[in-house]
């Protein structure tokens, strides 16, 4: 599905003559820069790298946003490692460098691709922007490798675009210097709008695709990837989610495409009558079907952010989470990777309206839908 925004990165910007080099590699990251990519074009010359750290999964979100990469690295190995990715990456990105001649190399996140993507910049001398920086878990290896890329690319970076002031607070501990962080928002809030946008004109449409879903009853919408959750943890969701689906509830779980997450859900959740295992959803797919659910199983980090756009509560299948401002809100719970605390907490809001209602509020500490804006005019303002 093509959102007709015609984000084509091959359009270059007109009159200035700075060069702004993206790269990026997984979904989420793809999903957050959109909106950016389209904004900075006011400003100057858009250069769009792709790893391809990801591949279905990145495509799907280059499509609906109409971006067309000036290079992509296409690393992608079946099951591969952190070793692979980061080493290709790494050397292949050196040659784009060194033809796009970027002014300033634009990451997102904490992905490998991003840590990459800003070790690249560092070699080459070249400035490096951070969005969403500062989130911190304080917790080396959870999220893995995600909580140490965080801090490695905030070291490296030149500017610093923080989500929230949480996120600026974590920085300044670190000793980043003040005059280079700036508060904006997390971008994954523009996205969502311009996705719901769309969305909201052909309600239709996603009904029929999702017809297999019996909508009289309470969706459950699942995700869950976590490389720090591979083995038990992900085997106490799978028996949580068998037990959850006692009730009358429909649960649907779009299944990330690493190996070691389906070898884990496939052979213990197939044949569930209502539990509906389905393949990485589209963008919009996955917005809408956010928008209809009752509430939200989740170990994502750009859907705990998206979520409380849309009044949905969210349970959080992980120990630790650097996204702690939808926890103090409200919206969202950490109940952890334990079988009978997501069960409990599942029948928690599927019986007592009171508690659900404290949850499902419309107030987003994330993210207003300017974030993009935001950080265009300050690029330009450090520009000039
Ligand atoms: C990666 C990021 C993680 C991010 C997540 C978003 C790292 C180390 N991990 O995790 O931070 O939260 O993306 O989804 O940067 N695969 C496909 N097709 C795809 C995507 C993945 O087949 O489109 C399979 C491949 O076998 C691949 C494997 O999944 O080798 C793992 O992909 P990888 O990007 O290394 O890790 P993720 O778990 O996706
Ligand atoms: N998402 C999607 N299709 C799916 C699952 C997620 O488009 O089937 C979107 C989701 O709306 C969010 C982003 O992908 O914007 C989150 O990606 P993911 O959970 O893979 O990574 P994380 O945010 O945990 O790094």
């Amino acid at each position: 599905m093509h959102s007709s925004l015609n984000f084509s990165a091959k359009t270059k910007g007109k009159g200035k003559i700075s060069r702004f080099l993206f790269i990026f590699g997984t979904r989420p990251e793809a999903i957050k820069l959109a909106p950016l990519i389209v904004k900075l074009k006011d400003v100057g010359n858009i250069q769009v790298c792709v790893t391809g750290q990801h591949r279905e999964m990145l495509d799907q979100v280059l499509q609906f946003f109409s971006i067309v990469p000036d290079y992509d690295l296409n690393i992608m190995m079946e099951n591969q490692s952190l070793f692979t990715v980061t080493s290709k990456s790494l050397k292949l990105l050196e040659k784009v460098i060194k033809e796009s001649q970027p002014d300033l190399i634009i990451v997102q996140g904490d992905t490998t691709t991003t840590f990459v993507g800003a070790l690249a910049g560092f070699y080459n001398k070249i400035k490096v922007a951070h969005i969403e920086a500062g989130l911190r878990s304080f917790h080396k290896f959870s999220p893995f490798p995600e909580e140490t890329n965080r801090v490695l690319v905030s070291h490296i970076a030149d500017y610093h675009f923080a989500p929230t002031d949480k996120a600026k607070e974590n920085l300044l501990r670190e000793s980043i210097s003040e005059e280079n962080i700036f508060v904006v928002g997390n971008t994954v809030i523009d996205a969502l709008f311009m996705g719901l946008d769309i969305v909201n004109r052909n309600e239709k449409r996603f009904y029929d695709y999702f017809r297999f879903l019996d909508f009289s009853k309470r969706i459950i919408l699942v995700t869950g990837h976590r490389r720090e959750s591979f083995g038990k943890p992900f085997e106490n969701i799978c028996h949580a989610l068998k037990e959850i689906a006692r009730e009358n509830v429909e649960t649907i779980y779009p299944v990330h495409l690493n190996p070691n997450v389906r070898g884990h859900v496939y052979p213990r959740l197939s044949g569930i009558k209502n539990i509906h295992l389905v393949e990485p959803l589209e963008y919009p797919y996955l917005i809408w079907l956010m928008s209809k659910s009752y509430l939200i199983l989740t170990d994502s980090g750009g859907i705990q952010e998206e979520a409380p756009s849309l009044g949905k509560p969210v349970l959080v299948m992980r120990d630790v989470t650097e996204r702690t401002e939808g926890i103090d809100a409200g919206t969202a719970l950490l109940v952890g990777t334990d079988k009978e605390k997501i069960v409990k907490s599942v029948r928690m809001l599927l019986s007592n309206r009171g508690e659900y209602n404290n949850m499902a509020k419309r107030r987003n500490p994330y993210g207003d839908g300017k974030s993009s804006l935001r950080i265009r005019d300050i690029v330009k303002r450090l520009l000039d």
